[in-house]
């Protein structure tokens, strides 16, 4: 276990004398936004868009902890989030939804070999290709998805939208988008699981576009500076107004260097000088255990039960007939995520959880497997990461084919140099405040 640097731990004791002593604000201080982006973050933070009128975005994305589950336990162990509706689970862990704005999923040939870039979710199935968004395609699932916030129609979502006091009303930034006729019965049938709001076609369309217009209010939201920040010490540094400790510079070299990590979570500036978002948006199969402490290997709704594999990628492209023929050589493979604010969290005993299903809830654990994956013998069995570590091994993966063995699995780092780069990640959260500024 790594110590508090004692930076952090300053920061975190001038925070609470000045602030609030023991909570964490639900929501991140008020800055200046649009007033789109202030509709989006109302929407965001909406409990009442959901079938039990007790889940919005933030249930799932919350911003104390980098916009990512806030619940320490479920993080410990299942590290999938429970939906509106008790006992309903989803099968992935969420991932930020900060710093989220991936191109339009879409394919280029780098010497020789196909690779997928872009779109949201760990698969990239919120293409982008509709809205030309992908975040926005994106925020049009949760709300009617049965596992999450599970309501019946996306006319519910419209119809409470448009009812709603918020400080900047749906109706100032889009006037009109709520002229629809609604079934007599539609606030009953909105508290219903299942069902379709019976509504003539024109009223169907303006309700459509009506989604539409809500989900690029949410995209405004997660594109603003209140979400995305850039507010990190590794950005001071980039900006020349911090120094990093020993430590995290040597874990920044070998973050770049021996440790390859910037080869997919790149350090690039974007094409206008934008600071670098540590992802390539590409994918790729690490070859990560599964997560025995998943829920979802024993979910009713799940056919395949413990033989359930999470095929990313490749399952998405097998259900679309002009990529179907790239399914193969994708199955295995997520997006590679941002690692902004990944080390983020309330206290340093609050647990996360890290990949596409939660297996690890240690940045030095997880560190530790990109270093020795493929020089550590296989475990026997399912262990979780702490039994995998304290057993010296490491699970099968879970799944074998396409697993990148180029830039991983033997990197030959001290476990110094395993230390280093868990520092370097820890300058990645945002709200850092310069040392000359805490007294
Ligand atoms: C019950 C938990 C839950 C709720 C509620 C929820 N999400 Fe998510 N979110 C997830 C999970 C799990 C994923 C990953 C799913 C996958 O990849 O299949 C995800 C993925 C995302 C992503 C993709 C990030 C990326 O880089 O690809 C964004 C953005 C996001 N959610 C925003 C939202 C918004 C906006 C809402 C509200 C409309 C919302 N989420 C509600 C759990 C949740
Ligand atoms: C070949 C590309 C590649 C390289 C190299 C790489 N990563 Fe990753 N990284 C990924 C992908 C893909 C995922 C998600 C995989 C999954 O969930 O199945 C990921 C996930 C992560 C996560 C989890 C983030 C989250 O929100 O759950 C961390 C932390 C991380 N990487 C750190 C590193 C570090 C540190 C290095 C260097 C030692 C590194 N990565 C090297 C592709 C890469």
């Amino acid at each position: 276990m790594r110590s508090v640097p004692g930076v952090l731990l300053a920061v975190v004791i001038a925070g609470a004398a000045c602030i609030r002593p023991h909570s964490e604000p639900r929501t991140p201080a008020v800055s200046a936004l649009s007033p789109l982006e202030q509709l989006g973050k109302s929407v965001f933070f909406d409990r009442r868009l959901s079938l039990g009128g007790n889940q919005s975005c933030a249930a799932c994305h919350a911003p104390q902890v980098g916009w990512t589950g806030d619940l320490p336990l479920v993080n410990a162990g299942p590290a999938v989030y429970e939906g509106s509706v008790s006992g309903l689970f989803g099968n992935r862990k969420p991932p930020t939804a900060a710093y989220a704005m991936a191109p339009v999923l879409h394919l280029t040939v780098e010497d020789g070999e196909v690779l997928f870039i872009g779109g949201n979710f760990w698969d990239g199935r919120a293409t982008g290709e509709r809205l030309g968004d992908p975040i926005a395609e994106q925020a049009q699932g949760p709300f009617v998805n049965p596992v999450e916030q599970a309501l019946p129609d996306t006319g519910c979502v419209v119809r409470r939208v448009c009812a709603a006091d918020y400080p900047v009303t749906f109706e100032s930034q889009f006037p009109g988008s709520c002229d629809i006729a609604w079934p007599a019965d539609v606030d009953g049938a909105c508290t219903l699981p299942a069902g379709t709001l019976q509504m003539k076609a024109p009223d169907r369309a303006a309700s459509n576009r009506a989604y539409d217009r809500i989900a690029a209010a949410i995209a405004a939201y997660e594109r603003s500076r209140e979400v995305n920040p850039f507010s990190s010490k590794f950005d001071r540094h980039l900006a020349g107004e911090a120094v990093l400790s020993p430590e995290e510079q040597a874990g920044l070299e070998l973050f770049t260097g021996r440790g390859q990590c910037s080869a997919c979570h790149q350090l690039d500036r974007g094409p206008d000088g934008e600071p670098p978002l540590l992802t390539d948006f590409t994918f790729d199969n690490l070859g990560i255990p599964r997560n025995p402490e998943n829920p979802w290997y024993r979910a009713v709704s799940n056919p395949a039960g413990p033989r359930w594999v999470d095929e990313g990628l490749g399952a998405f492209l097998a259900t679309r007939p002009d990529w179907r023929k790239f399914a193969a050589e994708n199955i295995g493979k997520h997006k590679v995520p941002t690692l902004r604010n990944v080390a983020r969290r309330p206290d340093s005993a609050f647990v996360k959880a890290y990949m596409h299903n939660g297996y690890f809830k240690t940045l030095s654990g997880l560190v530790h497997f990109y270093n020795t994956r493929d020089v550590k013998p296989a475990c026997s069995g399912s262990p979780t990461e702490r039994e995998a570590l304290a057993r010296e091994c490491w699970p099968a993966p879970e799944v074998m084919a396409n697993m990148n063995t180029d830039e991983l699995g033997n990197l030959g780092l001290s476990q110094a140099e395993e230390h280093a780069i868990v520092a370097f990640m820890e300058t990645l959260s945002d709200g850092y405040v310069p040392a000359a500024r805490q007294q």
